[in-house]
């Protein structure tokens, strides 16, 4: 483990896995049939800034209604936060904390989990600079895994709550998202709450443009990734031969997001050659959509109560309080 001071109050914490995590994930799911790539590999510094300007589209309606959900119930939600250590699941920009901050003057310490190093960097950095009394911490990690945190009294003072906001955890199928929120409940620890935000299961017409949208910023978004391969693993991918698509699965309640490659090609990768057929898709990522009840029974295997839930007018999206015993 390193540590590194990023100024005065925040300290960084790299349990992040080396690159060989990379080079190894990406050639395994470029090999196997069908292709795919876990989608936590979208965000290098660029994947990041394009994911912000996702959030950002009027398409993109996950953001700001989770966002207006935070905001109309914060003082409620505030209560169940007081005095207690804040762990974010997947921090970001950090954008959506700084509601539960406002709303929360007494919290004891907030932790930033994320695998992006830079961003957590950056984010934790301007967080400090808006909350200078913040006892801040920041964890470069890849909280798909099991983990243990980094050994400080802030941090290890039992009176835990998870914040994973964004329906992050619609990315993981749902027998992946249960051994999540079983490491979140070992995480957290007995007694132990979690704020977590899930989109809800709406028509394909709102579903696809979401993912999808006008400018192309979706599908760059996912382009990127190749790019990041190119410049990271020595690939040579031609990005103008592949496309992006995003389509609803209904039955299995979730949207389906592919790199498509539009001509038979071959690559090498780290001296493996790679083929594709015309048309033949490289998943990298699913976007779970659950009604209220499946999302709580969901938790529920996990050990976990349903507290508590907000959802805004149009019944877009969810936002659960839940418990450990
Ligand atoms: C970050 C997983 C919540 O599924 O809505 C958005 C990712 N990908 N547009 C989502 C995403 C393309 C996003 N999550």
């Amino acid at each position: 483990m390193t540590n590194s001071r990023l100024q005065s109050t925040v300290q960084l914490y790299n349990l992040h896995p080396p690159l060989d995590n990379f080079r190894r994930e990406v050639l395994q799911g470029l090999m196997q049939s069908p292709k795919s790539i876990s989608p936590k590999f979208l965000y290098d510094k660029r994947g990041a800034e394009l994911f912000d300007a996702i959030c950002e589209l009027d398409e993109y309606y996950l953001t700001r209604t989770e966002i207006s959900i935070l905001q109309a119930h914060a003082p409620e939600i505030a209560a169940y936060l007081n005095q207690k250590v804040l762990l974010e699941f997947g921090s970001g920009s950090s954008q959506k904390v700084r509601i539960l901050l406002d709303a929360t003057p007494d919290l004891s310490t907030y932790v930033a989990l994320d695998i992006s190093k830079q961003h957590l960097q950056e984010s934790c950095e301007n967080l400090v600079a808006a909350y200078p009394k913040l006892n801040a911490i920041a964890v470069c990690a890849d909280y798909t895994q099991p983990l243990e945190l980094p050994n400080i009294p802030a941090i290890q003072q039992k009176n835990r709550v998870g914040f994973f906001p964004g329906s992050t955890i619609g990315n993981l199928e749902p027998e992946e998202a249960v051994q999540f929120l079983n490491s979140a409940a070992d995480l957290l620890g007995s007694g132990g709450g979690l704020l977590i935000g899930v989109d809800l299961q709406k028509s394909a017409a709102i579903l696809e443009p979401a993912y999808d949208d006008a400018q192309g910023i979706s599908a760059a978004f996912a382009l990127n990734l190749l790019t990041r391969i190119n410049r990271e693993l020595d690939a040579d991918f031609d990005l103008n031969q592949f496309k992006y698509s995003a389509t609803y699965n209904q039955s299995a309640g979730r949207i389906e997001m592919y790199i498509v490659s539009l001509i038979a090609q071959t690559l090498s990768l780290d001296g493996i050659e790679i083929q594709f057929q015309s048309g033949e898709r490289l998943r990298t990522e699913y976007s779970y959509k659950y009604s209220i009840p499946q999302f709580q029974a969901l938790a529920a295997l996990a050990g976990f109560r349903a507290q508590q839930v907000w959802t805004d007018p149009e019944n877009l999206f969810s936002l659960h309080y839940l418990q450990l015993s």
